[in-house]
């Protein structure tokens, strides 16, 4: 039997920096009403030539070369996102094709802030089922398309970033050792982007309308959130066949720091076991929980051994826990040279649209 092994991770933030203060400028807002009611600082905002493709590329490739995998050893690519750069096509094949992941198959999944729980667990029930053997795993968002900077109850809370893993099959136990995902959509209304699909696809009405913005009932996200977190901590541990002694660290998706206190006080656990960086990067929905996990590592604070859970709620309303021996990076020979592969995947490109263009040529003057 083939165990998932998380064997590389990494993320990517946009430079630019927007402070509280920097917001206070823009809504009837302040810093301390923000720090005590979030913990946020300051979040990141992705510039005109950033998307949510561009973030996740350059996620993608740090874990790969921490994972030292080649790009063309891919066998599946999935990307979390609720800020997809298209409705289609899925921003998993646009990273696809700037990686050179030549023979990976490649989808989006939407399931919102707990998207990351849910591609990790179906990357890691392809590999336990001996279909394939190394998968990358994204969550990229850039949320700041869809907020609507008049709305101070929402544009405080949401950044922009990236973060990936790559998992890839092992006969060693280890790896992704248990998840539960949950949903209820009769809680939708809480958290929604109402515009641009097929129910209110894009007129000048729903534009005028600000359809095309998130809208939030934040006490109605909270109460639930502050319900399911600790709940699904300890569901996935006890699935794994672990108890709360075993937990070394666990990684929450960042959205506010007293939801996160909420959830260490009902699995009574100090603070200490939590993961936090949401002070310097806001709610990046999908994007934060391996964000959070790629800084506790570099932080010393997740070794090879340990027992990590990721936990996670959002819109949907959805809501998921994973339980994980965390793997450490892998003894590497040789390692793998990126940039090549980077400029092996854009000549590539190229080719394959120029031959398209030829084929289209050739097909009108000899085809039927
Ligand atoms: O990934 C999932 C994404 N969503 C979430 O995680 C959201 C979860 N919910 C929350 O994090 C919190 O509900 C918020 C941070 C959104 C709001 O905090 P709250 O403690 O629930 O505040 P509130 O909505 O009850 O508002 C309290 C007061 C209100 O004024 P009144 O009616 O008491 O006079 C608001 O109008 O604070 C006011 N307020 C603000 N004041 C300054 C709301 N937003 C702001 C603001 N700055 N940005």
């Amino acid at each position: 039997m083939a165990y998932a092994h998380i064997t590389g991770w990494g993320m990517f933030v946009p430079e630019k920096i927007l402070t509280n203060d920097d917001l206070s400028k823009m809504v009837d807002t302040n810093d301390e009403w923000i720090r005590s009611r979030t913990g946020i600082r300051e979040r990141r905002i992705a510039n005109e030539e950033q998307s949510s493709a561009s973030l996740a590329t350059e996620a993608a490739i740090r874990a790969l070369d921490v994972a030292n995998l080649k790009p063309t050893e891919l066998d599946l690519i999935i990307v979390s996102s609720s800020s997809p750069e298209h409705i289609f096509p899925s921003t998993a094949s646009l990273v696809q094709d700037r990686i050179g992941a030549t023979k990976a198959g490649a989808f989006d999944l939407s399931a919102a802030c707990t998207g990351f729980i849910y591609a990790l667990d179906m990357g890691a029930q392809a590999i336990r089922s001996g279909s394939v053997r190394n998968v990358l795993v994204v969550g990229t968002e850039t949320l700041s398309r869809f907020v609507d900077w008049t709305d101070r109850n929402t544009c405080i809370l949401f950044g922009d970033g990236s973060g990936a893993f790559v998992l890839q099959a092992d006969e060693k136990p280890g790896g992704v050792l248990s998840s539960v995902l949950h949903s209820d959509g009769s809680g939708g209304d809480l958290l929604t982007l109402p515009a641009g699909g097929s129910r209110f696809p894009a007129t000048t009405a729903t534009v005028q309308d600000g359809l095309h913005f998130i809208q939030m009932d934040g006490k109605g996200v909270f109460r639930f959130a502050t319900r399911v977190m600790a709940r699904a901590t300890k569901e996935a541990l006890e699935k794994a066949g672990l108890g709360l002694e075993d937990l070394d660290l666990v990684v929450p998706h960042q959205a506010n720091m007293r939801i996160i206190d909420a959830a260490a006080r009902g699995l009574k656990l100090p603070m200490e076991k939590f993961m936090v960086n949401l002070d310097r990067y806001g709610n990046t929905s999908t994007a934060s929980i391996p964000i959070a996990t790629v800084e506790a590592f570099e932080g010393g604070r997740l070794k090879a051994g340990d027992t990590v859970v990721f936990v996670g709620f959002g819109a949907g309303l959805t809501w998921g826990a994973l339980a994980a021996e965390w793997s450490g990076p892998r003894p590497v020979e040789r390692r793998v040279r990126h940039g090549w592969y980077l400029l092996f995947a854009r000549v590539r490109s190229m080719i394959l649209r120029v031959m398209r263009i030829i084929e289209g040529m050739l097909w009108g003057r000899f085809g039927r």
